[in-house]
């Protein structure tokens, strides 16, 4: 794989500050911040007066814990502009995510707010591995998730040419990956995997293309993924994370020269760990939920926004900002089997640990009378025997009750009889309640 490290030079400022820099940096922007949202969101005006709280008892970064939290429930009760601090006139554009049930989440941006969101998606390319002069070919869908335009403007600030390819149209993102001849892909893992599949089915080597670097993000993937993706690419595979709520892509992103967890850019976005369950701000180090409060935006400032990610956070290494370590999972997607917790991404550590079996996987959750089961759905690369499903299947479940600590029932498909992903992959499904 190419040396992809950026030149210091080429590093903003900020990037390489003492953390006392950063730290009188956050506090200035959190005094405007909290201020302007205080004075311009009815919601946290009520909010901070009913605890009795004024944004100017701020007088250090620790004081934001006196703050009340806000959640994803504010922001339907809020639906669709409710929450927005500047008048629609100032508004430049309007972001959502679906989710799953109910009405989406509505977000907006001033031109500033897509300037700085700009500016943090280059610096998070950059870190990945990218530079002025490159081709990167974007599949995150274009519309009102986040990732499409966020990763498009943010490699248009960096000097890079996009091809807005979008998700979707499987077989012609591959045609236009081999004729275009792109440095880097942005994309969901997930999608990245069916593109490999599609190559495959192509006769194309997919370590002989012209990609470089991979910056996957928008959805949990785990290390056994990356080094399963590294090799059958021959190219780096980076993380980038980021929520609608907060701005979308390019709250934090790994570098490439460390791929050690991901810098957070809190010189705009806040983060804190939080016990859920009591709420208690965590010190660094401890793993639970992440928390972000936004210093610089206009149309949409968030305090204290409770993003239900679990992770923790550690010092700088690459670059002065904290990292956060890879996501493990969203605590809503937790899984209570019989009293035992458990995250499909530990299910997928456990399927790249046997050879044989791909990153293409299903979590079935069922009743049975009054318990709850678990089906494990996994395909194989190859088509495989019977018997040899059978053993598999058997080492499968023996791997979830050793690591886990809980029984499944596993079945082993054979290759291609998954849905596959074109954006965020679907690991579980709930059919307790049909
Ligand atoms: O997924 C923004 C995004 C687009 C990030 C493209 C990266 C690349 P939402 O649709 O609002 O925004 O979903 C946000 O996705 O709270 C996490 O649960 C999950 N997520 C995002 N990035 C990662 C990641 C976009 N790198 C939600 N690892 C977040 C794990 C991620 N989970």
């Amino acid at each position: 794989m190419e040396d992809l490290t950026p030149r210091t030079i080429d590093l903003e400022p900020i990037e390489r500050a003492s953390t006392d820099e950063i730290q009188s940096v956050q506090l200035e922007r959190m005094k405007w911040s909290l201020n302007h949202a205080y004075r311009n969101v009815a919601m946290y005006r009520d909010r901070f007066d009913e605890v009795g709280i004024h944004p100017n008892d701020l007088k250090e970064l620790s004081d934001l814990a006196k703050f009340p939290f806000t959640v994803k429930n504010d922001l339907r009760d809020t639906y669709p502009f409710g929450m927005f601090a500047v008048p629609m006139d100032q508004v430049r554009r309007i972001h959502g995510s679906s989710g799953t049930t109910g009405k989406p989440i509505v977000v907006g941006y001033t031109q500033n707010d897509l300037n700085m969101w700009a500016d943090v998606v280059a610096r998070s390319i950059r870190a990945a591995g990218g530079r002025k002069g490159m081709l990167i070919h974007n599949a995150y869908g274009y519309g009102l998730f986040t990732g499409g335009l966020g990763l498009h403007a943010g490699a248009e600030r960096l000097g890079c040419a996009v091809v807005p390819m979008s998700g979707g149209q499987t077989e012609r993102q591959i045609q236009l990956i081999q004729d275009f001849k792109p440095d880097i892909i942005v994309v969901t893992p997930s999608y990245m995997m069916t593109l490999l599949d599609e190559m495959e089915r192509h006769g194309i080597d997919p370590r002989t293309t012209s990609m470089k670097a991979g910056v996957f993000g928008a959805e949990v993937w785990t290390e056994e993924m990356r080094r399963e993706m590294e090799a059958k690419l021959d190219m780096h595979a980076v993380d980038i994370y980021g929520l609608s709520e907060v701005v979308g892509p390019g709250v934090a992103n790994e570098c490439v020269e460390t791929k050690d967890g991901l810098h957070v850019w809190e010189d705009h976005f806040y983060p804190e760990i939080i016990d859920p369950e009591t709420g208690e701000v965590l010190p660094d180090g401890q793993e639970g939920e992440l928390v972000f409060t936004s210093l610089t935006k206009e149309a949409f400032p968030i305090v204290r926004y409770r993003t239900r990610d679990l992770t923790r956070l550690l010092p700088g290494t690459a670059r002065s900002f904290r990292r956060i370590e890879k996501i493990t999972g969203r605590s809503d997607d937790m899984i209570i089997l019989r009293g035992v917790n458990l995250f499909p991404s530990q299910i997928e550590e456990i399927i790249l640990g046997i050879p044989g079996l791909v990153a293409q996987y299903q979590l079935v959750l069922k009743k049975s009378g009054r318990m709850d089961t678990l089906d494990v759905l996994v395909e194989t690369r190859d088509i495989v025997q019977d018997s040899d499903r059978h053993t598999l299947a058997k080492q499968v479940k023996g791997r979830i009750k050793d690591v886990i600590g809980v029984s499944t029932h596993v079945e082993i498909l054979p290759p291609k009889t998954l849905p596959r992903s074109e954006g965020k992959a679907k690991r579980l499904v709930d059919q307790r309640n049909l």
